[in-house]
């Protein structure tokens, strides 16, 4: 059997006359933590939001833990149950306490009771180091600390596989630690996670392997050893030298 969360296969995705993916195929094994890197542009979010049908692809084939979501017979909701994610933007419910931000879905979805998804949600607050803000409106939170929100939220689900897309890009540069902490101690913790980020030190550090896109398509992929410190394909460089060194200039 195989053990791949997440199986990718000749993934298109157009918008209108453009397109976006132009044959992605990817296989995120169980505990693995796949980084995508690539410019502006590219298509990562794209694939990202492919994953959960939140997009609806062009063709091809998505497969998350068993379920295949491109098979118009599927039972979409029950397939993404369990598909965490993690946007740029952390989507609370500013009119909801931290704790009930927590509990509505799994309430609502998971038809668990109060006390039960109320248990889980500290749980999940205590991961990633919120605990004492369970009753906290997120107004009253750093960018940070609702971008930890956002991660227990989407745990308090029991996710098989977490999907970030550049969750720290919109944060402050002195919060951006804390969130990438958070990441890192679910990568330990054996967590799946598909993560889009420009943050080449995580990835270094955390990412099992790393996918460079560009136009739609993986031009590189490999240990970040091999990717990005050593890289085979002339677009990887020209990327990678303008994202470590956003100065530097690539002669034409
Ligand atoms: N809903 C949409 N409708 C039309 N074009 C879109 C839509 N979403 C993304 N695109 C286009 O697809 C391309 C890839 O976008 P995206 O996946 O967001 O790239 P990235 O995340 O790598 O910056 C861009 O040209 C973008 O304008
Ligand atoms: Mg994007």
């Amino acid at each position: 059997m195989s053990d791949a969360v997440v199986e990718i296969s000749g993934l298109r995705k157009s918008f209108g006359q453009q397109e976006v993916l132009r044959g992605i195929d990817l296989r995120v094994a169980r505990g693995e933590v796949v980084c995508v890197i690539g410019p502006s542009g590219s298509g990562k979010s794209t694939l990202l939001r492919c994953v959960n049908l939140l997009e609806e692809p062009t063709a091809g084939r998505v497969v998350v833990d068993g379920a295949e979501l491109t098979d118009p017979e599927v039972d979409l909701d029950a397939a993404r149950r369990h598909i965490g994610m993690v946007f740029q933007q952390f989507n609370l419910f500013t009119h909801l306490r931290v704790l009930d931000n927590l509990t509505v879905a799994q309430r609502k979805v998971l038809r668990r009771d109060r006390a039960e998804a109320e248990a889980v949600a500290r749980r999940n607050l205590d991961r990633v180091g919120l605990a004492e803000k369970a009753d906290a409106m997120p107004a009253q939170l750093s960018g940070g600390q609702q971008q930890r929100v956002a991660i227990a939220r989407a745990l308090s689900m029991d996710p098989r596989v977490m999907l970030f897309d550049e969750p720290t890009s919109a944060l402050d540069p002195e919060l951006v630690g804390d969130v990438l902490g958070v990441m890192r101690g679910l990568a330990d913790e054996g967590m799946t996670m598909l993560v889009v980020t420009h943050e080449m030190q995580f990835a270094r550090e955390v990412a099992d392997r790393v996918l460079f896109v560009d136009d739609g398509r993986v031009v590189e992929q490999g240990a970040p050893s091999e990717v990005i410190a050593a890289p085979k394909e002339p677009r990887t460089r020209t990327f990678l030298a303008r994202v470590l060194d956003p100065t530097h200039t690539v002669p034409e």
